[in-house]
């Protein structure tokens, strides 16, 4: 957008002007810079994200979740049906109670001395559902949540993807006040939730196995 502004902005001039002998290098060296600029922003925002499990207290700023959850729901989809559900808790009642109850049942979690929550202790936590009559449903949750994931870095906003919690949350029967507060539609079954809030640790890259990746001729 801000190459095309800047491309449209230098053609105007040129009108005005009547004459721009030199100004297409002009254009084209600032649009590349621009276009570097983004590639640079995306492969950082991607190749410097770490899972985070440590966090200020503070639960994520409302205006910058909102963002974030405007990211998600702009990924892409199949047939853009948005075959998701998602909501989002920053209340630490909520969250608390329901660690309350994890913890009768994980009594060894609380032998961590920096365990806060059960969400990977996040302040913020977005919880997920799919469409359970659709089959490719829990790509669209994926690719939604990755999307939240990074716009989230790119602001400063640690969090980690958590499938444990929400199993337990959907698999013990003390815990249902809680899963019936987030209010899923009949049809729709939770799948996973993203803990969100401003990282109070940096961890080391986790290596990644680049055998399993592979060109075929
Ligand atoms: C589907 C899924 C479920 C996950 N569940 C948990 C979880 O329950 N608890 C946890 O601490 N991390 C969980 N993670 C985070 C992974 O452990 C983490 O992404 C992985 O170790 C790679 O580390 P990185 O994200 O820092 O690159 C989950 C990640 C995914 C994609």
């Amino acid at each position: 957008m801000k190459a095309f502004r800047t491309i449209m902005g230098g053609l105007c001039l040129c009108a005005v002007l009547g004459s721009c002998a030199s100004a297409p290098q002009k254009e084209e060296a600032t649009a590349k810079t621009d276009e570097t600029n983004r590639t640079e922003a995306v492969l950082e925002t991607i190749m410097t994200r770490r899972s985070i499990r440590q966090y200020k207290p503070q639960a994520v700023n409302r205006d910058t979740m909102q963002i974030i959850l405007n990211c998600g729901i702009n990924a892409p989809n199949g047939q853009n049906k948005q075959s998701w559900e998602v909501r989002v808790v920053d209340n630490p009642d909520f969250i608390n109670g329901l660690t309350d109850i994890y913890k009768k049942y994980n009594p060894k979690a609380t032998e961590d001395p920096t365990f806060k929550n059960m969400f990977r202790n996040a302040p913020t936590v977005v919880f997920i559902a799919h469409d359970t009559k659709y089959d490719l449903s829990q790509i669209d949750c994926g690719l939604l949540g990755e999307n939240m994931i990074l716009s989230a870095w790119s602001m400063g906003i640690g969090s980690c993807c958590l499938g444990g919690p929400t199993r337990f949350l959907t698999s013990t029967p003390e815990a249902a006040e809680y899963l019936k507060k987030l209010d899923i539609p009949a049809r729709y079954e939770l799948l996973y939730c993203i803990g969100f809030g401003y990282p109070d640790e940096a961890p080391a890259a986790k290596p990644r196995n680049t055998a399993k990746v592979k060109f075929i001729d």
